[in-house]
C-alpha cells in the first residue's frame, strides 16, 4: 500500500537574488515497508526534505498524501497529531534528556504516544543491544549506545514512518554496521518504513531502495540491495559470520537465519 504520494513539492528559502531553491519539483512514491537510504551532497536539499516529509516544515508549492489523505501544513493540534500518530524523526543533532535514563526516556516516548509499558519498553531496549543498560543516563553511554537509546524511542512510538538523518554520522564503521543492522531488522520486525538519509554509500546494502538528491531535486531512484536476492545472501552470510565469531554452538542458527532469508529473497522476487 501507498505510504507517502509527494507531488511537485518544493520549498524556497530567502526571496529575490538571494532565494534558495532547497527542494525543486519534487515527486515521490513510497510503499509501506520499504527502507529508503537518502544519498546526497551538502546543501543538496535531504534534511529539508525529511521535514517536509514530517511536516516540521511546510512547503512553499506542491502537494504531499499520507496513507492518500492531505498532510496538515499549518500549526495546529491537526498537525500534532499527524506528527505524534505517523513519525518517528532521530535528528542528525539528536539530543537525549540528561537527567532521564535509557529506560526513563522509551517510558517517556511511549506514554506521549499512547500509554508506557515497562516490560515493553525494556524490550525494545534490548533489541537495541542494550540490555543491562537501562538505568544509565546519556553521560554513562558511548555515542554509538546514545544514538541506539534515540532509536529505541523511536520504535517505542511504533511510528508508521521512521525517519532518521544522518544517522551514524560521527560513528565508527562497526558501531554503524551494528546501529544499521538493529535499525533494518526492528524496522521490518515492526513493520515500520523509513527513510534514513547518509552520506555513506555503503549503507545503501541496508535499504531496499535509494534515492539520490542533487541541488533539491530528485536525480536517481534504484533498487536497493536488501531488496535484491542476492543482497539477502550477502546480509545473510555477514550475519553468519558475527554468529561463527561467536561460537561453533550457534551454527544451525545461522544455517536457519541463511535458508529464512534466500526464502524472503526469493518470495519478495515471486
Ligand atoms: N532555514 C533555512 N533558511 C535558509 N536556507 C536554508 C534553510 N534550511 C536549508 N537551507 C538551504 O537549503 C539548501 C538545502 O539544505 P539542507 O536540506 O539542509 O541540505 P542537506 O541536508 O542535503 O545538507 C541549502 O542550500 C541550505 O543552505
Ligand atoms: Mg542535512
Amino acid at each position: 500500500m501507498e505510504l507517502i504520494r509527494i507531488k511537485n513539492l518544493s520549498r524556497y528559502f530567502g526571496q529575490g537574488e538571494h532565494e534558495v531553491k532547497a527542494l525543486d519539483n519534487i515527486d515521490l512514491s513510497v510503499k509501506e515497508g520499504e527502507i529508503i537510504a537518502m544519498l546526497g551532497p551538502s546543501g543538496s536539499g535531504k534534511t529539508t526534505l525529511l521535514n517536509c516529509i514530517s511536516a516540521i516544515d511546510k512547503p512553499t508549492s506542491g502537494e504531499y498524501y499520507f496513507r492518500e489523505q492531505g498532510v496538515p501544513r499549518e500549526k495546529s493540534e491537526e498537525m500534532t497529531t499527524f506528527r505524534r500518530e505517523n513519525i518517528g524523526y532521530i535528528f542528525q543533532f539528536f539530543n537525549l534528556l540528561s537527567d532521564l535514563t535509557a529506560l526513563e526516556y522509551v517510558l517517556l516516548l511511549q506514554q506521549i504516544s499512547g500509554q508506557s509499558n515497562e516490560e515493553e519498553a525494556r524490550s525494545i531496549l534490548a533489541s537495541v543491544g542494550l540490555e543491562g543498560m537501562e538505568d544509565r543516563f546519556p553521560s554513562e553511554l558511548s555515542g554509538g549506545e546514545q544514538q541506539r537509546v534515540a532509536i529505541a524511542g523511536n520504535l517505542a512510538k511504533k511510528p508508521h514512518l521512521l525517519l532518521g538523518d544522518e544517522l551514524t554520522g560521527n560513528l565508527d564503521s562497526e558501531t554503524t554496521r551494528q546501529i544499521m543492522k538493529v535499525l533494518s531488522k526492528a524496522c521490518k520486525e515492526h513493520g515500520i518504513t523509513t527513510i534514513f538519509v547518509t552520506h555513506d554509500r555503503s549503507l545503501c546494502k541496508y535499504a531496499t531502495r535509494v534515492l539520490k538528491l542533487d541541488s533539491g531535486r530528485l536525480i536517481s531512484d534504484e533498487v536497493g540491495e536488501m531488496a535484491t536476492a542476492s543482497g539477502a545472501v550477502k546480509s545473510a552470510v555477514e550475519d553468519a559470520t558475527e554468529l561463527v565469531k561467536g561460537g561453533i554452538s550457534k551454527a544451525e542458527k545461522m544455517l536457519s537465519n541463511v535458508v529464512n532469508k534466500v526464502k524472503d529473497a526469493i518470495s519478495e522476487k515471486e
